[in-house]
């Protein structure tokens, strides 16, 4: 069972990285492989609309060409039993290296001649992690369930299925005394010691489910 993480987060210690800490412990402890990448210490781009994986003469499925520091990780994918990716919300949606991520792994795999299907071989469970600012009780008036429910989509049918864990209304400062903030240090602490600890439990239980490599039911 072997799963592949993304950290889409620059802060390396920060909320989400946290998250998919407890998410990759939820898998290596029911005896997952997992290998994490910190995407913000690679060099690469989004998808150049090469289209070289568009081309008809060559054999599915085809792993991204564009060389760089992604690309080896990409050519892993074709082995792996689940996929897990976290990321923090930026200006309403995944952060720029998470969506180059998400470019460069699922264009490969997208049938351009019929949408029903995918070059992706098997059927595999992705789980993807938001971290966020707003507090839940915004997350549908912001619009937030259709953009993520669209990267959603986009992983359920390249890959076969694709479950969300979220953290709303995470603390961004250790010291809100020194920074423009729309809450004070306290607020932020009474919510995040009320809640931060069952946002990561959900986060190991992802990580749980994802090592049965077992597609999530819709
Ligand atoms: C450039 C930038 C843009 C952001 N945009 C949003 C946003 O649109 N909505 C939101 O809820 N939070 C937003 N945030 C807050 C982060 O998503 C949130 O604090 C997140 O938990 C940070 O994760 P990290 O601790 O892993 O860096 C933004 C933060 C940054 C730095």
């Amino acid at each position: 069972m072997k799963i592949l993480a993304f950290n889409g987060s620059p802060r390396l210690k920060g909320n989400t990285a946290t998250m998919l800490d407890n998410a990759i412990s939820g898998a290596r402890e029911n005896g997952a492989e997992v290998e994490m990448f910190n995407l913000y210490k690679m060099q690469f781009s989004g998808c150049i609309s090469c289209f070289s994986c568009k081309r008809l003469d060559k054999e599915r499925p085809i792993v991204c060409v564009v060389k760089d520091d992604l690309k080896p990780v990409l050519e892993k994918v074709r082995g792996i039993d689940a996929i897990l990716i976290a990321t923090p919300v930026y200006y309403g949606s995944e952060s720029a290296a998470t969506r180059a991520l998400i470019e460069r792994l699922c264009f490969p795999y997208l049938n351009y001649a019929d949408y029903t299907t995918s070059h992706f071989p098997r059927r595999i469970p992705v789980g993807l992690i938001y971290t966020m600012n707003i507090p839940s009780e915004l997350f549908e008036t912001m619009g937030y369930d259709v953009t993520f429910g669209r990267t959603r989509a986009t992983l359920e049918r390249e890959f076969g299925s694709c479950k969300m864990v979220l953290a709303n209304n995470t603390t961004q400062y250790n010291d809100y005394s020194l920074y423009e903030a729309n809450a004070t240090g306290e607020a932020k602490k009474a919510y995040r010691d009320a809640h931060f600890s069952n946002d990561c439990q959900n986060a190991r239980q992802l990580g749980e489910q994802l090592s049965y490599g077992k597609v999530f039911n819709a």
